[in-house]
């Protein structure tokens, strides 16, 4: 690309204008969220240098082992967003319970609440494979300046104002979508900017990646084995590739990229599936479905299922059209 890289900054500046709320408290937000990725990043880097991995002796409201960078990135994003007053409501991954913020100002208008999974993949922390931050706004639905209710978390995917996620790989990234398609900024670590590296990314509407934990294969529903069965068939541009790294983040971004499916599946063990609808799944279809791509339990679109409690889990399916059509299929026929 010939020419001066727009930066992350000047991005969300240029496109206020165009969003259709806009009021500036949005650009203000993804500026937060910009710099507290910033902050985790170092952090993140600096994990095979120093103590900081390992777990901390907590578990979190899922029952799974909190890792030191889980609540690094936690505090982080929380502490950011709270002392900007951007924002009116947090809800956490790592939180058992939303957090009302009282701005100073007794009038406050904040009207954004964010859902977050601050550190995604941590069990890849140790190891040095890549890890992630999914985020997803809504505006509240209750009037402004009263305090949150459950209700402004408990909304349809749909709803979603902006949904992003931040990639600390090899390069570390930020990948967000207001509704107007998806675009990719990519840090350039040595002054600390981000610059638009992947303008209007999409899909490609078929691919030829699966990306699931087989490990778990005996417990799949059957349309799940069957569909697995049909992507390993020797058949046109069959069999197609398995990767799986374990960070969702990672895994749809290179899907979305490359072209393929993301599948968590329910089974015995997570009879609902292990991804959070909030933290996770909604913001991934939220942004599939900007870049062309689709996201479905199985049967129905992620970004329709109605909430019913904020650490709700769901089977999903995310990735290119045309494989998550043909996995719906599969469902279809075969069901459970
Ligand atoms: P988190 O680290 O936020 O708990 O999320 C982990 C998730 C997701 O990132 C990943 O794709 C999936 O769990 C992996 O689960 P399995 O180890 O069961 O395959
Ligand atoms: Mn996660
Ligand atoms: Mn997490």
């Amino acid at each position: 690309m010939k020419g001066k890289k727009q930066t992350l900054g000047e991005f969300i500046i240029k496109n206020q204008d165009a969003f259709k709320f806009s009021s500036g408290e949005l650009s203000s937000l993804l500026n937060s969220i910009r710099l507290a990725a910033k902050v985790v990043n170092h952090e993140v880097n600096k994990a095979g240098l120093v103590d900081i991995i390992g777990a901390y002796g907590d578990t979190n409201i899922q029952g799974e082992d909190q890792q030191k960078l889980d609540v690094y990135a936690n505090n982080t994003f929380i502490q950011t967003l709270t002392r900007r007053n951007i924002v009116c409501g947090i809800a956490s991954e790592e939180e058992d319970h939303f957090i009302t913020i009282n701005s100073i100002d007794q009038n406050h208008q904040n009207k954004y609440v964010v859902l977050i999974d601050p550190l995604d993949g941590s069990s890849n922390i140790d190891v040095n494979v890549s890890v992630g931050t999914i985020f997803s706004i809504y505006r509240r639905i209750t009037p402004v300046g009263t305090p949150v209710q459950l209700a402004d978390f408990l909304q349809k995917g749909s709803e979603q104002v902006a949904a992003g996620y931040v990639v600390y790989g090899t390069s570390t990234m930020i990948v967000y979508t207001t509704g107007d398609g998806v675009n990719g900024f990519t840090l350039n670590p040595a002054i600390g900017t981000f610059y638009l590296s992947h303008p209007d990314i999409k899909f490609p509407e078929d691919g030829s990646i699966y990306s699931v934990n087989e490990g778990n294969y005996l417990d799949f529903p059957l349309g799940v084995k069957k569909y697995i069965k049909y992507c390993q068939e020797e058949f046109e541009n069959r069999p197609y590739t398995s990767r799986y790294i374990g960070s969702l983040v990672s895994d749809f971004h290179r899907n979305m990229i490359k072209g393929g499916i993301y599948m968590y599946p329910k089974g015995s063990r997570n009879p609902d599936g292990k991804l959070r609808l909030l933290y996770e799944c909604n913001p991934m279809a939220f942004i599939a479905e900007q870049a062309n791509g689709k996201s479905s339990d199985g049967y129905r679109r992620t970004m329709d299922v109605i909430p019913i409690e904020l650490h709700q889990r769901v089977p999903f399916f995310c990735g290119s059209k045309k494989m998550v059509t043909k996995l719906e299929d599969f469902m279809k026929k075969f069901g459970e």
